[in-house]
């Protein structure tokens, strides 16, 4: 899915019925194991609990967290839809993260098994962490960082980010963090948004076998105007590769952080306080500047990260691939695991560097328990073949959980078999830069899966599917999702911009959180994800979901991805085109265009038969593992491309245009 909230609307149905049928015709269940559900975290009579007294169970959730002052009022809702949970209650989110494990006596558990990518590790324990955060917390004073600054993070994946996010929120500084795979126009883009005072680098990091520079692309974002409040720049020596310097600007963690006591006394905060900012991109206009604050989030990340992957924090070891850039890393690295004093790998490069079984390599080697990683990735490694991760001991993991686009039929039980060797349950987890924490998801303990399925909101959530005109549609019909109450980890607000998170979220349907995606119920109310609103197609009168599409492309033995895209159509209004990457050993010979046609065609009905399919070797995916999907409009339309300076790879656009003439021309 690419993550473009919806400016405009399709009408009408999302999707037709029949192709739910069609999914739901091959659907598999698989119960829960019975050993896991008789051990869970959180049963069946949760859901109950929090029917019956929905406030009552959050102010429950919250009591997981260690307060200063305990909060009396759960929801403030009386500005809607300006939220307020905990209000009068008082925390500092470090401290919980942090300082509350090691005085429980639980500083020597490990909080971080980092691995570079190149061989090196590190085992960072409660205790080390609390010495380093108090350390970097001292430092952000030194330099002047007040509460309520903003400080820009910029960073690979080393242990030393998650260390300056935390000294941020103990010193009550929202971050801001921006992908170490954006350009520095992005960069500034957020630094200025959030006018930071500070900005936190370092000299780069290990991807695919080399270091990758960041500190350029700082110096260059800090030329750009609306840049000047950024007083210094504190960079980390991660590849110790040459660096400009800008003399004081610029100051090495290393001088200043480690010279600095490692003491430092938390300061509560009420629970309303900003944490973080996050922006998500939009297709037009200037990316969203998400807020979270920190009572309310830290609940809900805390509870869900407890409920969903069953942690049991004294014998899992969890892993969660997300680059910590994104709310994934926010929620389910740091904030989520650290408040349940969880021990967690953390990896620095790419899945395939030295070699493709390096992921399974280290869950072998530190015995993860519980993996939790996206769609895309997993149909990666689908791609490189059952072979590799068949050489490694897989036999520890106990739940894995996938996130970030709807995961077809054919990845989930490709993930269970091969990597949970049919033992684990599969979470597929639905939420949003947005929704800060999930919101639909089975838990492992309790939900007869459904392979495809996101299935049923979380205890204490309250979602639904509607139509056009805001009712509610019936089991087995489709529509766009909507949340229909509040919930503690709700994004607040945009930074700087109360109108447009009211238009953006809360004018679509009155008194409900729009969230941009179709889905549908299934006869028994379970809810199926369809992918954003803005990608279903309107071909020759009929709605037809790009992500039904490509599920079924993808349960075709030779096909591992595919993207989908309805390119405007003189005669139908928009026709399908496929772009798709073939499976490890399937050749791309004359027949097999038709062969994917015909498939698709079964799988759904003619009128979904893509018009074209191009194979080619890889998509355009943002850092965070989404299709581009515009970009590929944009060459099925044959336009000049789009801005691409959140693609990982802008080579990738320019090989498959070269394949473009001839490739795409299957007609009728
Ligand atoms: C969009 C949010 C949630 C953190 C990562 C992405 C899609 C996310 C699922 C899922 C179907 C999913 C939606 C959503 N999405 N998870 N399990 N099934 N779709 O955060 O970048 O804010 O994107 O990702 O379209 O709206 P994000």
């Amino acid at each position: 899915m690419t993550r473009d909230t919806p400016d405009t609307l399709g009408k009408g149905d999302v999707v037709s019925n029949e192709s739910l049928a069609n999914l739901l015709k091959e659907e598999r269940r698989f119960a829960p194991p019975a050993e896991l559900a008789a051990n869970a975290n959180v049963t069946a009579e949760a859901y109950e609990r929090a029917k019956a007294d929905r406030l009552g169970f959050w102010a429950e959730q919250a009591r997981r967290l260690s307060w200063e002052t305990e909060p009396t009022e759960t929801l403030d809702w009386s500005n809607p839809p300006f939220a307020k949970w905990f209000k009068d209650g008082r925390l500092n989110v470090a401290h919980n993260c942090v300082d509350r494990h090691v005085e429980a006596g639980l500083g020597d558990r490990v909080a971080i098994h980092f691995e570079g990518e190149p061989g090196d590790t590190r085992a960072i324990t409660y205790a080390d962490l609390q010495r380093e955060v108090s350390r970097a917390a001292n430092a952000l004073i030194e330099l002047g960082v007040r509460t309520g600054d903003r400080v820009a993070i910029y960073m690979p994946m080393i242990p030393e980010t998650v260390v300056a996010m935390l000294a941020c929120a103990r010193i009550g500084a929202p971050h801001s963090l921006v992908f170490g795979g954006f350009s520095s126009d992005a960069l500034a883009a957020r630094i200025q948004d959030a006018d930071a005072r500070v900005v936190i680098t370092a000299d780069g990091g290990y991807r695919r076998g080399k270091p990758s520079a960041l500190k350029p692309a700082v110096d260059e974002a800090l030329t750009q105007p609306g840049t000047e409040n950024v007083r210094n720049v504190l960079v980390v020596r991660r590849t110790g590769e040459e660096t400009a310097w800008t003399e004081g600007r610029d100051v090495w963690w290393h001088e200043l952080v480690d010279r600095q006591s490692e003491e430092h006394t938390p300061q509560a905060f009420e629970a309303e306080h900003p944490l973080f900012i996050l922006y998500t991109s939009g297709t037009t206009g200037k990316p969203k500047g998400i807020l979270h604050t920190s009572g309310g989030y830290l609940t809900q990340t805390a509870y869900t990260h407890h409920a969903v992957f069953d942690l049991k924090p004294e014998t899992d070891v969890y892993w969660c691939t997300a680059d910590v850039g994104w709310v994934t890393g926010h929620s389910y690295i740091v904030y989520g695991p650290l408040a349940n004093g969880a021990t967690q790998v953390i990896y620095e490069g790419t899945p395939d560097t030295p070699h493709k079984g390096r992921w399974w390599e280290i869950v072998e080697k530190y015995k993860v328990t519980i993996l939790y990683t996206a769609p895309t990735a997993i149909r990666t490694c689908m791609k490189w073949g059952d072979d590799i991760p068949a050489k490694f001991d897989l036999s520890s993991l106990r739940v894995l959980g996938s996130v970030g686009e709807p995961i077809n039929p054919e990845a989930w039980i490709w993930y269970r078999h091969n990597i949970g060797g049919d033992r684990t349950p599969v979470v597929d987890t639905w939420w949003q830069t947005e929704t800060g924490a999930m919101m639909i998801s089975p838990l492992p303990g309790v939900t007869e899966a459904k392979p495809g399925s996101a299935q049923v909101p979380l205890p204490g959530i309250a979602a639904t599917v509607v139509d056009d005109e805001a009712n509610e549609v019936p089991d087995g019909s489709g529509g766009y999702l909507v949340l229909t109450e509040p919930w503690p980890s709700m994004l607040r607000t945009i930074w700087g911009d109360d109108q447009r998170y009211l238009d953006t979220y809360w004018s679509r349907f009155q008194d409900r959180y729009f969230a941009g995606d179709g889905a549908k119920k299934d006869g028994d109310g379970d809810i199926w994800l369809l992918g954003r609103v803005d990608d279903v197609m309107l071909v020759s009168g009929h709605n037809i979901s790009t992500t039904e599409v490509e599920s079924a492309l993808v349960s075709h033995p030779k096909v591992a991805e595919a993207a989908v895209v309805g390119a405007t159509d003189p005669q139908t209004t928009q026709a399908i085109c496929a772009f798709v990457i073939l499976r490890g050993n399937a050749a791309e010979d004359e027949g097999l265009v038709e062969e994917l046609r015909g498939h698709v065609a079964k799988h759904l009905g003619p009128i979904a038969k893509p018009k074209r399919i191009l194979p080619v070797d890889e998509l355009p995916k943002t850092r965070s593992g989404k299709i581009m999907r515009r970009l590929l409009r944009d060459v099925a339309e044959n336009r000049d491309l789009g801005d691409v300076t959140t693609l990982t790879d802008s080579t990738v656009m320019t090989l498959i245009q070269s394949k473009l003439p001839g490739a795409a021309s299957s007609e009728d």
